[in-house]
């Protein structure tokens, strides 16, 4: 791999021993990939911000990259807890002495502290083709699909290291040619409603690339459906015939074909007697948070079930009206967290979410051990209203 003469004396430690170890993180992963070269990003995003995911090794390794600042836009994914809400969550002294650590060492480094896995909406906005290094994989699918950004899947420590540095190695999906599409997905049906996520963790079950389809839906169909396909599989992108913007380019004579159909989606669809219906994995779009605000309006909240809604920061404080209305409802709009990374998995055992990402990993199955249902967002949102 080509290095410059500059990131050749970062790597020898002439600029000190964290950014060396930035740098040869960097060069490693590069090696391994066949990259020729760093290229320059123009924002970074960084997973390992939780407590709950990173713990204690995590802490003392973040606090021991001393001196260190990100070149790059960088904006970290949620935390534990939404700091209103810390008694609601049950969040322990230990949890909150640790998690303010983890933050604090962020913002040393000059990382915006907004904690969500949307930036894309107002906090950290990438362009059509500009080079990004982000580690939420469902913002990841999301920057590749919808806007045309281009970036890995990258892990916690390479998003930093990324950051750091201010580029990554050019390799995989910031190159033209691995962005086509590897399957054509065909579908005996067209999604609606609940169907998009749970198209999407079928599609992560059964492929393993970037899938091809022939689909109509909203931003916030897709949304759902990345990030679920991004979590039963490692999908880093897929392309939507008229739709992505990268589509016309993405079909070549090799791709495979797989079929889908609609009685296959059998995931996550038992009835349960609900306790908590959550929204927002991802988190909320502005025109998911008016539609539940609009729902909701003048209505009667159910006393046996509650309705958490999850979102950036930036978005709850654009539409504190619509929060307004959804809160005198008697539900919870959070910032900051989500329901897989709070304890909202523990204080509820039996939950609704339109999310097929936060049931795969909220179920039984999986590590949270919840019953989950998954269905749309108007059928959950009938279900609170008395
Ligand atoms: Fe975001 Fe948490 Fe879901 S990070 S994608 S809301 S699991």
């Amino acid at each position: 791999m080509h290095l410059t003469k500059d990131e050749e004396r970062i790597l020898e430690g002439e600029y000190g021993e964290s950014l060396r170890m930035m740098m040869s993180i960097l060069v490693k992963i590069g090696e391994i990939y066949n990259a020729d070269r760093l290229i320059p990003i123009a924002s970074a995003q960084i997973s390992g911000v939780s407590y709950n995911t990173i713990g204690d090794h995590g802490l003392h390794f973040l606090r021991s990259l001393r001196g260190v600042k990100v070149k790059v836009p960088t904006t970290l994914n949620p935390l534990a807890f939404d700091k209103r809400y810390v008694d609601l969550l049950k969040v322990s002294e230990e949890m909150l002495e640790k998690q303010g650590k983890i933050i604090k060492a962020y913002v040393n480094m000059g990382i915006r502290p907004t904690a969500t896995c949307t930036p894309y909406y107002f906090d950290n906005i990438p362009k059509f083709g500009q080079h990004i290094a982000w580690a939420e994989s469902s913002a990841v699918i999301y920057a590749n699909s919808i806007i045309g950004a281009r970036t890995n899947r990258e892990g916690a420590v390479t998003a930093l290291a990324a950051a750091i540095i201010g580029k990554a190695p050019n390799y995989g999906l910031h190159l033209e040619e691995e962005r086509k599409a590897t399957h054509i997905v065909a579908l005996d049906f067209e999604p609606k409603g609940e169907e998009y996520p749970l198209v999407g963790l079928a599609i992560g079950e059964r492929i393993s690339g970037i899938p091809y389809l022939r689909i109509t839906g909203d931003e916030d169909d897709f949304k759902l459906m990345g990030a679920a396909m991004a979590a039963s599989g490692s999908i880093p992108m897929y392309h939507v015939e008229g739709y992505t913007p990268e589509y016309r380019n993405a079909l070549n004579d090799d791709v495979e074909r797989i079929f889908i159909e609609r009685d296959e989606l059998d995931y996550f669809r038992e009835e349960i007697d609900v306790e908590l219906i959550a929204i927002g994995c991802p988190h909320v779009s502005a025109v998911e948070l008016r539609r539940i605000a609009e729902f909701v309006k003048n209505k009667k909240k159910k006393k046996d079930i509650e309705l958490w809604v999850f979102a950036a920061k930036s978005v709850r404080q654009r539409f504190s009206e619509w929060v307004r209305i959804i809160e005198d409802f008697g539900a919870k709009v959070m910032e900051d967290t989500c329901v897989v990374v709070s304890n909202a998995g523990r204080l509820y055992r039996r939950i609704g979410t339109t999310s097929g990402k936060a049931a795969f990993y909220l179920s039984k199955e999986k590590f949270g051990g919840c019953e989950v249902v998954v269905k749309d967002l108007y059928t959950l949102l009938r279900s609170v209203v008395e």
